[in-house]
């Protein structure tokens, strides 16, 4: 195998690694709950799913966050991947603490949870895990809900920069049952290592 354009790890400086993070297509999430009647989240773009049984998604968040020692206190966080329309919102999510839901419409469940509206899917969560990782901390989630917040189409972040779906020039045929290559039958437990996003894809 060739590897001409890789490089050493020792000589990565930061900016190209982070290139190639960027070069890594992913959706948005809000992680999001009221805690102690606070209104506390952020936008991350590191959700991923994880585990089918037991249900489980992850994000990761930096170990310099400063909101993160507040929203790990809440008894239920609530995710929302955010529509392809909430790129402002993502914006907001992200940037000074105290305007972050100023104008958003999103809805407190009765644990805490804050989902927001038009989202593409939510997920009404707890914490399972921490993982510390370098300058990050892995968090696994359990879910304890599903939703859909009515939004349509993902919003996609790439290369730094928001962007949204277009495949139409794809071969449209879902990936169901055609795991790894073997099939799937559908109606069996689920394992754990079933990605879920494979089985999803359109
Ligand atoms: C598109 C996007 C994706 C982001 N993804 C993450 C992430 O996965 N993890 C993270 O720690 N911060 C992420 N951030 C930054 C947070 O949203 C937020 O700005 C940061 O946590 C603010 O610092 P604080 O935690 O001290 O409030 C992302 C920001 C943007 C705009």
């Amino acid at each position: 195998m060739s590897h001409t354009h890789a490089q050493p790890v020792q000589t990565i400086d930061q900016r190209t690694l982070r290139d190639a993070f960027g070069a890594f297509p992913s959706g948005v999430v809000a992680v999001a709950a009221s805690v102690k009647g606070q209104l506390t989240g952020i936008a991350a773009s590191s959700f991923t799913s994880v585990s089918i049984e037991p249900a489980l998604v992850s994000f990761s968040i930096s170990t310099t966050s400063s909101t993160w020692p507040l929203l790990r206190e809440a008894d239920r966080l609530g995710i929302s991947v955010l529509a392809d329309h909430h790129d402002a919102v993502c914006r907001q999510l992200a940037g000074p603490r105290e305007e972050r839901f100023g104008g958003l419409p999103f809805r407190v469940t009765e644990n805490g949870a804050v989902l927001l509206d038009e989202a593409v899917a939510t997920y009404d969560c707890s914490i399972h895990d921490e993982v510390v990782a370098g300058d990050h901390v892995i968090v696994l989630l359990e879910v304890h809900g599903v939703g859909a917040g009515g939004g349509e189409h993902p919003l996609v972040f790439h290369r730094s920069a928001f962007a949204k779906l277009h495949r139409d020039d794809l071969d449209p045929s879902r990936l169901d049952g055609r795991i790894n290559g073997a099939e799937v039958d559908r109606g069996d437990d689920a394992t754990a290592d079933a990605r879920p996003d494979a089985e999803d894809a359109a």
